[in-house]
């Protein structure tokens, strides 16, 4: 069982990847439009988190919001799925390497803690290793010595959980992984997630369900909700128990994903999307 608590846990993240120099400016907008959760990642690969800390400077400064409104995500990533861009001494034992990143990331943040801290990914597409032990490990150690409240893994299979708890390691209190539509929206993670506490976050929940946002029964459900195919599918998404992740660069999409928490979604329209799901 997760001995973390599971309190503040907003409803909806602005995620930060792939916005390279409109990072600060996307996310200040994303601020003013209502977010108050933020993901990024160490990891200047895919994501620019200096400017997401610029973005909340200017935040601040315009008063939109203080550090205490909002739920800061960050994650460590391991050095295969980086770049040349470092957060960290490659050469350095992996909890090193954690402390170096989570320091940079407090850094770029201009925080002292950050909510939520997740593992990008396990190191092995399949097993739960030894590197992965020590890595959650000194993730541990940052929680503990209170520079993240919570803790999260992403990119995670079933069997990555349940070789996890085989092994007594502390389970996160998040997941966060792609959706599939296909595979029942990641059904079994998301049982996994449900019997143990964890707190389930989808990303690509748009992207990787091509079909069932384009299927005319969306359409029609969306038609009669006086609503967009893509609130329909965040609304599903909520209603299912995930926590949604969009990193629209669009202003008006910005305001319709957080406005789809308002829409009621009768039973029969989540059994008619159930049905399109794997
Ligand atoms: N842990 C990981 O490995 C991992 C991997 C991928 C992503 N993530 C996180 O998840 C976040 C979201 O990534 P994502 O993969 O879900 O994709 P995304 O970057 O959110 O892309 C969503 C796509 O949907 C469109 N969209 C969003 N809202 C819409 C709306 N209301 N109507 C119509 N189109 C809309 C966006 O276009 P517009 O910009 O035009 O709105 C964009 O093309 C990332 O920024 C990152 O924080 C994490």
């Amino acid at each position: 069982m997760p001995t973390q608590p599971l309190r503040a846990i907003p409803d909806f993240f602005y995620g930060t990847a792939w916005k390279e120099d409109r990072t600060a400016a996307l996310v200040e907008l994303a601020l003013r439009t209502g977010f108050r959760a933020i993901d990024t990642a160490n990891q200047r690969r895919h994501y620019f988190e200096e400017g997401v800390g610029q973005g909340l400077a200017a935040a601040y400064r315009a008063g939109i919001v203080t550090r205490d409104d909002l739920f800061l995500q960050t994650k460590f990533t391991y050095q295969r799925g980086q770049d040349h861009r470092l957060p960290y001494d490659p050469a350095a034992p992996l909890s090193a390497q954690v402390a170096q990143s989570m320091s940079s990331s407090l850094d770029h943040l201009a925080t002292d803690c950050v909510d939520s801290y997740v593992l990008h990914g396990p190191s092995s597409n399949y097993d739960w290793t030894d590197s992965d032990a020590e890595v959650w490990e000194a993730m541990r150690q940052e929680r503990d010595a209170g520079r993240t409240r919570l803790l999260g893994i992403s990119n995670v299979s079933v069997e990555h959980l349940q070789q996890m708890e085989a092994s007594r390691a502390e389970l996160p209190a998040f997941v966060q992984n792609r959706c599939y539509a296909r595979l029942g929206w990641d059904r079994e993670v998301r049982e996994f997630c449900r019997e143990h506490k964890i707190a389930y976050q989808g990303f690509s929940l748009l992207t990787a369900n091509q079909e069932v946002l384009n299927h005319p029964l969306i359409a029609s459900i969306a038609a009669s909700a006086s609503a967009t195919p893509a609130q329909i599918i965040f609304r599903y998404a909520n209603s299912i128990g995930i926590l949604p992740l969009t990193g629209t660069t669009n202003a008006e999409h910005m305001k319709q994903d957080l406005a789809s928490r308002e829409l009621k979604l009768p039973p029969q329209s989540i059994a008619a999307i159930n049905s399109l799901s794997g």
